[in-house]
């Protein structure tokens, strides 16, 4: 009979830990569905990947959610700003092409500050503010990405960047709005 306490406890512990990781999926695959289906633009599969991604997060609610949604897009903005550092580095680079990646490199720059203010607006439960400041934040990407097709035969080498940013800035957008 003892030999069977430890069972039952490892049982009752997993039961709760799976309960655990139970509720924090709801929070996250009900708010990506909500958010899913009130914006064509945001895929519910993305949504769920970049909240699984981040092990460290415990969402309760949808403010968490929100919180770690401009947290993951102000990583991303320095992750981009340093892929296009590392394009600005090519010394073959035409003039054209030059001048869009420093436009760019500019604008993820302001994006950058503008959601590290976002992070403010939500602590005081700007939610106004936090919805203009971050569709500004969104805009970085769609005229990153407009620059290049001003010219015929330019390609963007930052399409995968800037709809991936633009795709978390309309997660957090979603997000902000379910809190108003
Ligand atoms: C989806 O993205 C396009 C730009 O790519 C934008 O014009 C449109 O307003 C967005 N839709 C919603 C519901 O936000
Ligand atoms: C967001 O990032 C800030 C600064 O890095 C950190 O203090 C905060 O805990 C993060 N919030 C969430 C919800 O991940
Ligand atoms: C963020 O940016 C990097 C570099 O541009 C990209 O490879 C990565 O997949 C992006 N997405 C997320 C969710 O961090
Ligand atoms: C540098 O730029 C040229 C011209 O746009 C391009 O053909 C080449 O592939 C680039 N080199 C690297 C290492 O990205």
């Amino acid at each position: 009979m003892t030999s069977f306490l430890p069972l039952v406890t490892l049982v009752c512990l997993l039961f709760y830990f799976a309960q655990a990781n139970d509720q924090d999926n709801n929070i996250v695959h009900g708010s990506c569905k909500r958010a899913a289906d009130g914006d064509p633009n945001i895929s519910y599969e993305f949504c769920v990947a970049c909240f699984e991604a981040d092990r460290m997060s415990q969402p309760a609610n949808v403010e968490d959610l929100a919180l770690i949604s401009i947290n993951l897009t102000i990583s991303n903005a320095t992750k981009v700003s340093s892929c296009i550092s590392k394009l600005l580095q090519n010394k073959t680079l035409d003039h054209f092409a030059r001048d869009c990646l420093t436009t760019c490199l500019e604008l993820y720059s302001d994006a950058y500050s503008t959601l590290r203010g976002v992070v403010d607006d939500l602590g005081s439960r700007d939610y106004y503010k936090a919805n203009v400041d971050v569709s500004a934040a969104m805009d970085a990407a769609v005229t990153c990405e407009d620059g290049f097709k001003e010219r015929e035969g330019l390609v963007s080498p930052l399409t995968k960047e800037n709809d991936m940013f633009f795709q978390l800035n309309a997660i957090s957008l979603a997000f902000i709005k379910m809190l108003h």
